[in-house]
C-alpha cells in the first residue's frame, strides 16, 4: 500500500493564486489543433535559461507550474522545463515565473508532449545539455474506455524519451530517472506497464508494489489536494538501464542527427494520420506495396502500419535493410512510398533486427529500436511466414538482444 500521509514537506498554494485560478479542466489532446508542432525554434526553447548546459528535469503536464516553481528555487544546479498542453494554463505558469526573476533555471512551454517531445529533447541536446529527470504526475485519467487513447504516456513518448536520453554525446550519465504518480491506481499501473514494456527502462519496484514516498521534496498541486483529503497516491520510479543490463545494446547507436531525422519522419506520419497528404495529392487506393521485403544477414528492421482509404483496410509492412545504420533509414523509403501511394495513418509500430539465413532457410526476428521502440516481433514473424519465398523457412522470434 502506498503511504497515505503527506510524504512531502511542501505542497504549495501560493500568493499568486496558483491553486485558485480556474481554467477549463480537460481538453482532447487528439484534436487536430493539438497535433500541430509548437516547438519549432529549438534555440528559443533554451534561451530563457541562464545556463542551458545544466542537466534538465522535464515535467510533462505541469499545469500551473506549482511543482516546478518550487523545485527550481530549491535546485539551482538543475534546469526545469514544464510542458503543458492548455495554452492559457502554460501562459499563467509563465506569468508566475516572471514574478520570480531570480528563477533563471525554469521555463514553461505550451505544447502537446506527445507531438513535441522529440523537438524538446533535441533542443536540450543541441544546447549540449541532457535530460536527467522526467516526471509525469497526476496525468489526466481519461477514464472512458474509448478515451484511453488520449492518455499522455504512450509507447512512442517513452521511446522518444529513451532515445533522447541516450543520444547525448558520450551516452547517458547513469543517474537518469522517470518519476510517475497518480491518485488513480489504474492510471499509474498503465503508465508503468508502458514504461516496463520499453527495453530501456527498469522499474525500481517489483510488480505489485509501489514506491512509498515522493522522491522529491515538493508535492504537485494535485498531490497536495489528494493528500489533504487523506487519499492514497500511487507512485513509481524508473531508471534508464545501463549498457550491461541492455545486453551490450546500451552503447550509443543513436545520435542527435538520427533523432532529428526521426522527428521529421514522425511529423510526416502524423500529418498522414490527419489525412492531409490524401487531400493534397488527391490519391486513392495506393497500389501494390509489398508486405515483406527483408534482406540477407542480421539487419535493422521496422514494422509499419498504414490504412488504405479506399477499402479502409489496415495493412502491415515489414522491411529490413543491410545498408541502414539506423531504423529510421529503413522506415523512410517505405513511409514515403506509402504516403505517395495515398495511404493514411502511416505509423512505424517499432523495430528490431531480422537475421535472414538463406542457406540454412532460417529467419530470426529480435531486438528493438531506439527511435521507435520494440516492434511486435510475433506479428513480423507471422508476416514473414506467409510471405512469398519464405514458405519453407523456419521463422522464429525472441525479445533478446538489440
Ligand atoms: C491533472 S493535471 C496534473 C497537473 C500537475 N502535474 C499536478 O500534479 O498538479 C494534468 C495536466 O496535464 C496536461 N496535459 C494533458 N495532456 C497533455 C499532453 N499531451 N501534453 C502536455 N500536457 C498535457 C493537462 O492540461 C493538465 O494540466
Amino acid at each position: 500500500m502506498p503511504l497515505r500521509l503527506p510524504s512531502s514537506p511542501f505542497h504549495a498554494s501560493s500568493a499568486d493564486g496558483g491553486s485558485s485560478k480556474r481554467f477549463r479542466q480537460h481538453i482532447n489532446p487528439l484534436a487536430s489543433q493539438f497535433q500541430v508542432p509548437k516547438v519549432t525554434d529549438l534555440r528559443k526553447l533554451v534561451q530563457p535559461y541562464a545556463d542551458p548546459k545544466l542537466p534538465f528535469h522535464v515535467d510533462v503536464g505541469c499545469a500551473k507550474g506549482t511543482f516546478l516553481l518550487e523545485m527550481a528555487a530549491r535546485h539551482p544546479e538543475r534546469n526545469f522545463l514544464g510542458l503543458e498542453i492548455r495554452p492559457l494554463v502554460a501562459e499563467f505558469a509563465l506569468e508566475r515565473k516572471a514574478k520570480r526573476p531570480h528563477l533563471t533555471n525554469l521555463h514553461f512551454v505550451a505544447c502537446n508532449a506527445n507531438v513535441d517531445i522529440d523537438q524538446v529533447v533535441l533542443a536540450i541536446l543541441e544546447a549540449e545539455s541532457r535530460v536527467a529527470a522526467v516526471s509525469i504526475l497526476f496525468p489526466d485519467p481519461h477514464f472512458k474506455k474509448q478515451h484511453k487513447k488520449r492518455r499522455v504516456v504512450t509507447p512512442e513518448l517513452v521511446s522518444s524519451l529513451a532515445a533522447g536520453i541516450r543520444a547525448r554525446e558520450g551516452g547517458p550519465v547513469g543517474d537518469e530517472t522517470v518519476y510517475l504518480a497518480s491518485d488513480i491506481q489504474d492510471v499509474l499501473d498503465e503508465m508503468r506497464e508502458v514504461f516496463a514494456a520499453d527495453a530501456n527502462f527498469r522499474d525500481d519496484e517489483e510488480e505489485g508494489s509501489y514506491l512509498e514516498k515522493n522522491p522529491y521534496p515538493v508535492a504537485t498541486e494535485r498531490e497536495g489536494s489528494v493528500l489533504d483529503q487523506d487519499l492514497p497516491v500511487w507512485r513509481s520510479l524508473f531508471r534508464l538501464k545501463g549498457a550491461e543490463e541492455m545486453g551490450g545494446g546500451g552503447g550509443a547507436t543513436t545520435s542527435i542527427e538520427d533523432l532529428r531525422a526521426a522527428a521529421e519522419l514522425k511529423q510526416k506520419m502524423r500529418e498522414s494520420e490527419q489525412g492531409r497528404f490524401l487531400k493534397e495529392k488527391g490519391a486513392g487506393g495506393g497500389g501494390g506495396v509489398d508486405g515483406v521485403i527483408i534482406e540477407e544477414g542480421a539487419n535493422k528492421y521496422v514494422l509499419v502500419s498504414a490504412r488504405d482509404p479506399a477499402s479502409q483496410n489496415m495493412q502491415i509492412f515489414v522491411r529490413s535493410s543491410a545498408a541502414a545504420a539506423y531504423h529510421r533509414e529503413v522506415a523512410e523509403p517505405l513511409v514515403a512510398e506509402l504516403i505517395e501511394g495515398g495511404r493514411v495513418n502511416v505509423k512505424v509500430l517499432g523495430g528490431g533486427r531480422i537475421n535472414v539465413d538463406t542457406a540454412e532457410k532460417k529467419v530470426v526476428v529480435y531486438g528493438f529500436s531506439y527511435a521507435f521502440g520494440k516492434a511486435d516481433h510475433r506479428k513480423a514473424a507471422a508476416m514473414i511466414r506467409r510471405a512469398e519465398g519464405f514458405e519453407d523457412f523456419d521463422v522464429t522470434w525472441n525479445d533478446e538482444g538489440y
